[in-house]
């Protein structure tokens, strides 16, 4: 297991180049299982979540070669079930269930169970397969989904869900008549999915608002897609940008995706501004306290909040973070108040009110986000953090020291 060795203390400056978002790669490479032949995929960033989803292909016997440009050869695909040691590491795997379903009319995948930011159960994903005619059953903690053709219906989701909606999507483009999905999460990756089903010859529309139409088709062929700049990793160096009192341009990503934070980030005293390919953020002079309340998109991301979380710890007042998308996702508060931040609890909102300063300690990450707010407070903390666990980071950010070191900040990996 690996941990990162910070010292504190320097403002980041130069620029970084933003890599494929992990949450829109995901879903267009399980989408590759809805047709024979080969799909081809650009600019797949190189994660731990990227290599789980390759494996997941491959144990069903999808050929999958590259990196960066990665193709993956669905034609061959001899089993339909995602094993519980894939899932239980990540639980994106079930994106594959709708897609198998839709292509070979069985699907066996293990229930993801809990995590660390909560509960975080897959029954609208289950509801609205049953709700297209699967026969849905839990076996030994898979589900199992058969269906000789799932049929096209009307699917209200009670709460807006990216995977589910991306299953859906997924599940009816191959199916018999027109699915319309009511509550549809907007998020811009599904818009990156549907974009590439329609390149497979699948009939979306609406993606992007929150009312899709899939108007099913009998076959899908393999095509192309390019995988959209990750929001949030873009999002982590701005928030770096303003924490560290520096200025760093940010290649690559896409400014309209950000709307929320530049928002934000703009209250806070920080200076943004558009460039041809992505964007500049500056710090202010000083840090202005800013309520955040997450959302689903166009709202406050919540992937960002624990990362804005550790940059009010330094805030020149009072912050309350509301949490409304997940119901445990403060893991972050108790490691950034051992590095001294002063935060409080209270049902879904935390209070953060600014210290002057952190303080360098030993922490642990326990999750993706709340690891890289870990690792924004060791920026700007006096003295040597230690973060171990790192392999949560891994599962999101590309590279992230070595972006990290060439904006000059003081950046080891170590092996424990
Ligand atoms: C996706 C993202 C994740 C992000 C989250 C919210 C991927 C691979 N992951 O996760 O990074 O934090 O969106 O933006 O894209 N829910 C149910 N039943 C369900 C499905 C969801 O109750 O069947 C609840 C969840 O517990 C949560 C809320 O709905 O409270 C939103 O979750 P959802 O949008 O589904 O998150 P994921 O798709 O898992």
């Amino acid at each position: 297991m690996d941990k990162f060795i910070v010292e504190g203390g320097k403002p980041l400056h130069g620029e970084v180049s933003i890599s494929g978002a992990k949450n829109a790669a995901l879903p267009v490479l399980a989408a590759a299982l809805l047709a024979s032949g080969t799909s081809t995929f650009h600019n797949v960033p190189d994660l731990v979540d990227i290599k789980t989803i390759r494996k997941l292909l491959c144990n069903m016997g999808a050929e999958i070669d590259g990196d960066g440009t990665v193709s993956v050869n669905a034609g061959n695909i001899t089993g339909q079930e995602a094993p519980y040691d894939l899932v239980k590491t990540m639980r994106a795997s079930i994106l594959v269930l709708g897609p198998l379903v839709a292509r070979f009319g069985v699907a066996r995948v293990s229930l993801p169970g809990g995590c660390a930011i909560g509960a975080r159960p897959v029954n609208l994903h289950i509801k609205a397969l049953q709700d297209m005619g699967a026969q849905v059953e839990l076996n030994g903690g898979y589900v199992e989904a058969r269906a000789k053709r799932l049929k096209g219906a009307e699917i209200y989701f009670d709460i807006s869900t990216v995977t589910g909606t991306e299953n859906i999507m997924m599940a009816a483009a191959l199916a018999e008549g027109v699915t319309v999905l009511h509550n549809a999460a907007r998020e811009p990756e599904i818009v990156n999915l549907a974009e590439f089903l329609n390149a497979m010859g699948a009939q979306v529309s609406g993606a992007g608002t929150d009312l899709i139409t899939i108007r099913g088709v009998t076959s899908l062929r393999p095509a192309e897609a390019t995988i959209i700049p990750d929001r949030i990793e873009a999002g982590t160096f701005m928030i770096a940008a303003g924490m560290t009192g520096g200025e760093i341009d940010i290649r690559g990503c896409n400014h309209s995706h950000l709307e929320a934070l530049i928002t934000k980030l703009r209250d806070t005293g920080m200076k943004i501004t558009p460039l041809a390919d992505g964007l500049k953020a500056a710090c202010g002079e000083k840090i202005n306290s800013v309520d955040i309340k997450t959302l689903p998109y166009p709202g406050f991301p919540t992937d960002l909040q624990a990362q804005m979380m550790a940059y009010m710890t330094i805030g020149s007042g009072l912050a309350v973070i509301s949490e409304t998308v997940f119901e445990n996702r403060f893991m972050h508060v108790s490691e950034l108040m051992r590095m001294g931040a002063d935060i409080v609890i209270q049902g879904g909102s935390a209070i953060v009110r600014g210290v002057p300063a952190l303080r360098a300690a030993q922490t642990m990450a326990t999750d993706l986000r709340a690891s890289a707010s870990l690792l924004l407070a060791a920026l700007v903390a006096h003295g040597t953090t230690e973060i171990s666990r790192v392999y949560h980071i891994d599962r999101g950010y590309q590279g992230i020291e070595k972006k990290f070191s060439a904006l000059g900040a003081a950046i080891r990996r170590m092996k424990q």
